[in-house]
């Protein structure tokens, strides 16, 4: 085939006439973000948006485009990066992506374009659907709660004899992948396995495969796919002006993970007591407030109402609030819970689990316990947050150089791997 001149913000490249707009960007070191895109899926399915560009002046997806002499395409102006971003937040914030427990972290797609894109939080209101995780498929697990309905598997998963595995249900909102239980018990453990793999999350899962590869030999462990990606934030201090600032830290309803990643910086700690003094922490055991704080560094959501009181004393006290790790910015894995009514939660807790006494009837309850909340309420629901640091924990040096960007206010880039966290 022809080879012929196309254009990328600007830029000329050069590729096949009609080869795909995604794979010809890509072969000439452009990153266009896709998710839904599977080379072999033919024709594209172009159910996801993400990689949307400006086409010869159309907004329009790029995997279901094809590269002619003189195409104009427009990929990373402020705009479109803004608009891939909030696609992907969507997709975060409409299913339970509950990363941390989630048997595709470190293979899924959905995760990596999160991380490529550089999405700390979402910036809609997480919905915590209850829908079903079906356990009813001989060899599958279906968990409805991570599927993105970009209709790979409804395409691409067939039985030897051509019968179609998956297939769309329902309408509109409450469109829902179903699988038809006698054809997927026809499937070889291999078919069973290569659906699991085609999802680009963790939507279809395969018993007993799903956690077979050890961390560091995930597909995603390594590398962005984009060179010389960063995240620029902030720099070290220059130490010469600097002033000794106040630093207050809490753990809410966290695991004290975030915490103990702080005093990972191992003998770093000792730099930074002279550059910071704890005021309230569990690290210092200060129980209250004994001046003003300049950042206050909270782990874990509001699970209780005492929660809540503490975590609007940190705003009242700190003139920063910076919220670490998943659970405090968006609620994290105890915010699994928000899918299930609160007496259910606590009767399987206190009465039906295996570990209650045998005829336990109670659940506890008494005037000094906290007041638990109809649900896990992140940090921001509750009070005005300056800045979010992700991650499950974040890394003691991302979180020491957040602080320190912001107590002394210079720009440094963050590489890749110190923003991925899976
Ligand atoms: S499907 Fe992907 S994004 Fe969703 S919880 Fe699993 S790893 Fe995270
Ligand atoms: S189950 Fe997976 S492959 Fe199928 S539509 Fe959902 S996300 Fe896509
Ligand atoms: S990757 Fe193009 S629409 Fe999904």
């Amino acid at each position: 085939m022809a080879t012929c001149t196309f254009w990328i913000d600007g830029k000329q490249y050069q590729a096949e006439e009609g080869m795909n707009l995604v794979d010809a960007a890509k072969e000439n070191g452009v990153f266009i973000p896709s998710l839904c895109y599977f080379k072999h899926i033919d024709p594209p399915l172009g159910t996801c948006r993400t990689c949307t560009c400006k086409i010869n002046g159309r907004h329009d997806p790029a995997c279901t485009a094809f590269v002619k002499e003189g195409l104009k395409v427009e990929v990373n102006t402020p705009e479109l990066l803004d608009m891939r971003k909030a696609l992907i937040e969507m997709m975060f914030a409409e299913g339970n992506h509950f990363c941390p427990a989630c048997e595709k972290s470190g293979n899924c797609d959905l995760q990596h374009m999160g991380y490529e894109l550089g999405i700390s939080t979402s910036r809609f209101p997480h919905l915590f659907k209850d829908r079903l995780i079906d356990y009813q498929p001989k060899r599958m697990i279906m968990e409805h709660n991570r599927c993105i309905k970009c209709r790979r598997c409804v395409e691409e998963v067939f039985t030897k004899d051509g019968k179609r595995v998956f297939m769309y249900i329902n309408r509109g909102n409450e469109t829902q992948v179903g699988i038809d239980y006698g054809q997927e018990a026809k499937l070889s453990e291999q078919e069973a396995e290569n659906a699991m793999k085609l999802c680009p999350t963790g939507a279809i899962i395969v018993r007993g495969k799903s956690l077979s590869q050890p961390f560091g030999d995930r597909k995603f462990d390594l590398e962005s796919t984009q060179q010389h990606f960063r995240h620029t934030i902030t720099e070290k201090p220059k130490v010469a002006n600097f002033e000794k600032k106040t630093i207050a830290t809490v753990s809410l309803a966290g695991c004290f993970g975030c915490h103990m990643s702080l005093l990972d910086i191992d003998t770093d700690l000792l730099d930074i007591v002279e550059l910071v003094s704890f005021n309230k922490s569990p690290l210092t055991d200060i129980k209250n407030f004994t001046q003003r704080c300049h950042l206050g560094l909270v782990e874990g959501g509001c699970c209780n109402d005492e929660n809540i009181e503490t975590l609007k004393k940190f705003r009242e006290m700190c003139d920063i609030l910076v919220v670490m790790g998943e659970c405090a910015v968006w609620g994290g894995l105890p915010a699994m819970r928000n899918t299930i009514p609160l007496g259910e939660c606590l009767e399987e807790a206190y009465l039906n689990s295996v570990t209650s006494e045998k005829g336990e009837n109670t659940v506890p309850y008494h005037e000094d316990l906290p007041k638990i909340l109809d649900r896990v309420y992140a940090c921001n629901e509750i009070v005005k947050v300056d800045y979010t640091i992700p991650g499950c924990p974040p890394s003691a040096n991302h979180i020491w150089k957040v602080v320190h960007g912001l107590l002394w206010g210079e720009d440094y880039s963050l590489l890749y791997s110190e923003f991925k966290y899976d």
